[in-house]
């Protein structure tokens, strides 16, 4: 069995994830670790992740068992890199492999990112896309933030989700957006297990 859970920057759909993979004793994948992780490793090469040679490097060098090394690619910077490196055709294709093998080794798995059912497992059992009114998903994610101890105001927060919205939108390759199959699912007045619950609705359905 195979969850495809996308959606854009904070809308729960980590959380989400997590809690179905649990719950249909699947492995779960947070694609946007993968970006980050090769975001992280363009800047610990000194180089820009502008550069398009640096960043296929790293792609290519991406090293997945390090990716339990978790709280550094979360930080607030770090998402903002990964946008830009996804936005390059030459590093999705590098990750997409990977992506594909794990979900199709058993018993199957929950990925959650942005083209998840669009792209990297268009035969998902179950899509979910997973969506939340801006000014909710920059609420949560900037409480998320003060409470883990990061001084940042709820304005910064909104601003650099926005802006992430705009680039993982309006990307040529695989852009976020719901594919045609998936079942939308709106967050802005659910709270986590509310959500929990109409995923698990929505994917008994599929
Ligand atoms: O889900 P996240 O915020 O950790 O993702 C970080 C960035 O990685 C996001 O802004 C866009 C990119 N990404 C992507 O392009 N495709 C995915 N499947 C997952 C993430």
């Amino acid at each position: 069995m195979i969850i495809a859970i996308d959606g854009p920057a904070a809308s729960g759909k980590g959380t989400l994830a997590r809690r179905l993979a649990v719950r249909y004793g699947l492995r779960h994948l947070d694609t946007g670790m993968l970006y980050r992780a090769v975001a992280r490793a363009v800047i610990d090469a000194g180089a820009d992740v502008a550069d398009p040679a640096a960043r296929l490097a790293a792609a290519r060098a991406l090293d997945v068992t390090h990716l339990k090394d978790a709280a550094s690619l979360r930080e607030p910077g770090m998402g903002e890199a990964a946008s830009i490196v996804a936005a390059d055709p030459a590093v999705r294709a590098e990750i997409l492999a990977f992506q594909r093998g794990f979900a199709d080794q058993p018993p199957g798995a929950v990925l959650d990112g942005r083209d998840i059912g669009s792209v990297v497992c268009p035969g998902a059992d179950a899509k979910i896309f997973v969506t939340a009114a801006p000014e909710a998903r920059a609420e949560r994610r900037w409480r998320e933030l003060v409470g883990n101890g990061v001084a940042i105001s709820y304005e910064q927060v909104l601003d650099d989700i926005r802006r992430r919205d705009d680039r993982d939108t309006s990307r040529a390759v695989a852009p976020l957006r719901p594919a045609a199959d998936a079942h939308l699912l709106d967050t802005t007045e659910l709270d986590i297990e509310a959500a929990f619950r109409a995923a698990v609705d929505l994917i008994s359905g599929s």
